[in-house]
């Protein structure tokens, strides 16, 4: 792509202003009014070096570019140069360059020859996959394809949480409480109720909790009885999240969960004591963290048991080993800060400089509307059963509307399933929210529906041109003058930050810098579509215009492609 900022560098450049080519580009500004051109250069620091108003050299270099072809008009404002490039320039090198490249378009190679592991979602097995683990999923799956886009080479761990002292209670609550047809027939919601039953049990029992803790001792020694009870939990728990996972089209590259490093820790424990980290406290092991402001990080319980910690710590060090990363990414709630900071802390001081390298992305918490979840009390809201009736009312409002749609019942699940991941993906991760159906259902707004309906009005535009013209707009044989106006520009301009924003989307973590963007661009774009006759009889202007409608096609599909959502051509 044409690097703009490259070339207006270029032209301001000159021997007198003592500034090379390169720091004249990163000094470029971008004006948030559009008024004042597409890029402005200031010129307050030179004010000192050449002994001259600020105001003056804006003029002089204003004066000395003003005739460049590339430019339909510069202009001093106080100490600026604001520089307006050749719409139609600028049009043609987008558009060809969008049209060209196609699916690639805003895909780049900034990171060849470095591995980014992605780990996200890892839910709790014999536990429901609920509304909570939408964040993580959606949030994870998109900074994956992020960094998939820009070049790096990416590992998609889904962390399972299938081990620990909770798997004695289920066993428990199973053995006394469960029968296996009920099971099989409903793996998760009996699961869930064995498990509300211990806890409601435990209160007036609570031997029932020593029963448990020998339990989970048996099971990691490999006891056969309760590894086959275990063996069924995650079997039955992994066809559900499946299930979930194939209908938001998400995939992993590996399941290695808490289970998998069950037989690494004692290798940590090992490496702890030998570096001196470890202290006995009440009976326990710990870290002590004390000296950098935070709790102890525990390692064995008193009954010597393995923790949470322990195996993020073994799974750390594993990760390291395998795949040598460049960034070792967690997406996973801010609940879990605490835990982050300490199992980084022990990174450190177990002398592992690349800890740096590992992130945790933390993201707010999702409530409902009548009060905060509670697997204990079996108080959720299913995933399954919330994709599944955004599904149904998405087909409701399609058959109002338009109910010869073919192939409505994909484009429903498209589009049903589309809004539910776009809303997530809508606000700064970090914020809480509460989940209202209300919201996720509203069509109209900066939605997913909204952007994906712009989508299918561009290749409903596309499909009336007729073949002589797609194959003119496809090789890029179009007059762009005709692509002068505001709002055509307007659009041609957002189409040319696409690049910038993936890149700024991964680095932060924030896939919402994406999703607000390419809601700018539905809107422009619409701006566009309302504003001009784009099927004009005038051939030529007809075909520039349809190259624009393409090229914004394009970029809204990839665009949703990053943020894990389909893009239907009809709807
Ligand atoms: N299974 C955990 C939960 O549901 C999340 C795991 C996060 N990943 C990690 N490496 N600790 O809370």
């Amino acid at each position: 792509m044409i690097d703009f900022k490259e070339i207006i560098a270029h032209e301001i450049f000159d021997e007198a202003l003592g500034l090379s080519v390169e720091e004249i580009k990163s000094m470029l500004e971008i004006p948030a009014d559009e008024s004042m051109g597409d890029f402005a250069f200031p010129c307050f620091k030179l004010a000192r070096t050449m002994r001259k108003a600020p105001q003056m050299i804006a003029a002089e270099i204003a004066e000395r570019i003003g005739e460049s072809e590339y430019f339909d008009k510069v202009e001093q404002v106080n100490a600026y140069v604001n520089t307006f490039i050749n719409r139609a320039y600028f049009a043609g090198e987008l558009i060809k360059e969008v049209n060209s490249k196609a699916e690639n378009y805003g895909k780049c190679n900034v990171g060849e020859g470095r591995t980014v592991i992605v780990e996200y979602s890892s839910p709790n097995i014999a536990k429901p996959f609920h509304i909570g683990h939408i964040r993580s999923t959606v949030i994870g799956n998109s900074i994956y394809k992020l960094y998939d886009a820009i070049g790096y080479k990416t590992v998609r761990i889904n962390h399972l949480g299938d081990y620990g002292t909770q798997f004695g209670k289920m066993i428990v609550a199973y053995r006394k409480w469960g029968n296996e047809d009920e099971l099989k027939a409903n793996p998760i919601k009996s699961l869930l109720s064995y498990y509300t039953k211990f806890h409601v049990e435990v209160e007036e029992h609570p031997e029932l909790d020593d029963e448990a803790r020998e339990t989970f001792a048996r099971l990691e020694s490999g006891a056969a009885e309760e590894v086959a009870l275990w063996e069924k939990f995650r079997e039955y728990s992994l066809a559900e999240f499946n299930r979930v996972y194939g209908m938001l089209g998400i995939s992993f590259d590996s399941y290695a969960g808490e289970s998998f490093y069950s037989d690494k820790m004692p290798a940590v424990v090992d490496e702890l004591r030998a570096k001196g980290l470890l202290v006995e406290s009440q009976g326990a092991q710990i870290v002590d963290l004390e000296p950098y402001g935070l709790t102890p990080a525990v390692i064995l319980k008193s009954d010597g048991s393995s923790l949470y910690a322990t195996r993020d710590i073994a799974a750390a060090i594993y990760r390291k080993k395998t795949y040598d990363f460049y960034k070792n990414i967690y997406v996973v709630a801010s609940q879990q800060n605490l835990h982050f900071k300490q199992w980084k802390k022990v990174l450190d001081l177990m002398g592992y400089e690349w800890q740096e390298d590992c992130v945790h992305v933390p993201f707010g918490l999702v409530s409902l509307e009548e009060g905060t979840m509670s697997t204990r009390h079996g108080r959720v809201v299913f995933l399954e059963d919330v994709l599944n009736n955004a599904v149904d009312k998405t087909k409701e409002i399609m058959l109002e509307k338009n109910p010869e749609t073919p192939e409505l019942d994909e484009i429903a699940k498209e589009v049903g399933i589309g809004a539910v991941i776009f809303q997530e993906l809508s606000n700064n991760r970090i914020k809480d929210y509460v989940f209202s159906w209300d919201k996720v259902l509203n069509f109209d707004g900066e939605t997913g529906p909204y952007v994906q309906y712009t989508h299918a009005r561009a290749s409903s535009v596309l499909r009336n041109a007729d073949e002589e013209d797609i194959r003119a707009i496809t090789s890029g044989a179009c007059d762009f003058t005709y692509l002068n106006s505001d709002s055509a520009y307007s659009l041609i301009k957002l189409l040319y930050r696409v690049p910038e924003v993936i890149c700024d989307a991964a680095e932060k973590y924030e896939p919402s810098i994406l999703t607000r963007h390419l809601v700018d661009i539905a809107q422009s774009f619409n701006k566009f579509y309302h504003d001009e006759h784009i099927l004009v009889d005038n051939i030529e202007e007809k075909r520039a215009k349809l190259s624009l409608v393409l090229a914004s096609k394009i970029v809204i599909a990839n665009c949703l492609d990053l943020l894990g959502i389909k893009a239907p051509e009809r709807m």
